[in-house]
């Protein structure tokens, strides 16, 4: 079951726009997509119809309530949660996991061990670190095997045992693609009694997030990689969530999801946010009266089809040129276990290079670490100017795809 690629394309106005009459091809979906109209309008809407603070009882105070509720009910359902309630809303997800670093490190003791991953952006990475400074804790590390290009979790059991407190790891890489064994990872941290982290960002807008079924503590994602505004959701199991300490001003709510969230809130990018779920639940061939987690599991089956079908082409063109090197899985047999993300360099030219080859086309892609430190670090990529990243969406096509293999071949020839 696929989706009809026209009437998605039709949905995004950003997709239609031309430079000098040359369309441009976003590949850098990665960093952040591009948003359908129905999220534009529900963002200007809100400043119409429900630009008010919380909590009164006139129709724009109702209003923006029923929106700011109603955001938190549409991510509850995208990332699987059962109870709206554990949803903790924020700007974005580096500042919502340094909220959640500051709260934790209330629970720990000096000499305390975390375990972190080389697989992760360094918003999964610096905030730990900086908390284990402060805090006296000790470090261990999911080392990233440059052979598979897949963390090696044979360590964390005993990491666990010996009383690791917590451990922090992405669900998918945003550089390499690859898809972690995050159930495998939650399984083990509940079984030990650690606390476990996963930062869903990369993730989000490929595949169907389950937070009951990976039993995770908290997992985090921001919106504005799955085609919304630029606002972040994170799950909390709720037992954790009632023991970890926030600090709210003494008039806002001190239980709940609430007392993490300081101030008053992005309400349109809120607006927004709802109506980037139901976009993507709108990508399902259920009929719009199913429920909306169920339109949004089948929806991501629709997504995976169609990335995949431009994934593996892509791959096998740019492997058949000689020249560029993939960092990342390449079988595909192995398909499950990456996202539609590309890492490349090339013999003779920089990913700077490839990426200035690729503008000059209105292909837009990014060169460089895209703040994947650990991982470039470890494939010992960082000094000689990162890699190239190819970021494939929902919203990409075939044609695309041809056209970015032509320009990586001309370049390739040089
Ligand atoms: C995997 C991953 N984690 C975390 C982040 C940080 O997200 P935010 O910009 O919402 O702080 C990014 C942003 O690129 C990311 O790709």
């Amino acid at each position: 079951v696929t989706f009809d690629i026209n009437s998605v394309r039709s949905q995004f106005p950003a997709l239609h726009i031309e430079d000098a009459g040359k369309r441009r091809i976003y590949l850098d979906g990665p960093a952040g997509t591009q948003v359908p109209q129905c999220v534009i309008d529900a963002v200007s809407q809100c400043f119409v119809q429900a630009n008010a603070n919380l909590g009164g009882n006139f129709p724009t105070t109702v209003a923006a309530e029923a929106l700011v509720e109603g955001a938190r009910e549409a991510l509850a359902d995208l990332m699987g949660a059962h109870l709206p309630e554990s949803v903790v809303l924020g700007p974005n997800m580096t500042g919502l996991t340094k909220l959640m670093t500051a709260s934790i490190a209330t629970q720990l003791s000096p000499g305390d061990h975390i375990v972190l991953s080389r697989m992760d952006h360094d918003a999964n990475v610096s905030p730990w670190l900086d908390m284990a400074r402060s805090a006296g804790l000790h470090v261990n590390w999911l080392e990233l095997d440059p052979a598979t290009f897949q963390l090696d979790l044979g360590p964390l059991e005993g990491y666990l045992k010996a009383g690791a407190k917590l451990v922090a790891a992405g669900y998918a890489s945003n550089v390499l693609g690859t898809i972690n064994d995050v159930r495998e990872i939650c399984d083990l941290a509940r079984r030990y009694n650690a606390i476990s982290y996963i930062d869903a960002v990369h993730y989000a807008p490929h595949g169907t997030i389950d937070v009951e079924a990976l039993g995770c503590d908290m997992l985090v994602c921001s919106v504005y990689k799955f085609f919304g505004p630029h606002c972040a959701a994170l799950y909390v199991r709720p037992e954790v969530l009632e023991r970890l300490p926030a600090q709210p001003l003494r008039p806002a709510p001190q239980t709940g999801p609430v007392k993490f969230e300081s101030g008053t809130m992005n309400h349109e990018g809120l607006a927004g946010s709802l109506a980037a779920v139901d976009y993507i639940a709108s990508l399902s061939a259920l009929p719009a009266s199913a429920n909306r987690r169920a339109r949004i599991v089948s929806a991501f089956d629709a997504i995976q089809a169609h990335e995949n079908a431009l994934l593996w082409p892509l791959i096998e063109g740019i492997k058949s040129m000689g020249g560029y090197t993939i960092h990342g899985i390449t079988d595909p047999n192995s398909a499950n276990k990456r996202a539609p993300t590309l890492a490349i360099t090339h013999a003779r030219h920089s990913p700077q290079a490839i990426e200035q080859a690729l503008t000059a086309a209105n292909i837009f892609s990014w060169a460089g670490h895209s703040y994947a430190i650990e991982p470039l670090g470890a494939l010992g990529l960082l000094k000689s100017g990162g890699i190239l990243r190819l970021g494939i969406a929902h919203y990409n096509t075939q044609e695309e795809m041809a056209e970015t293999l032509a320009v990586l071949a001309q370049l390739n020839a040089q």
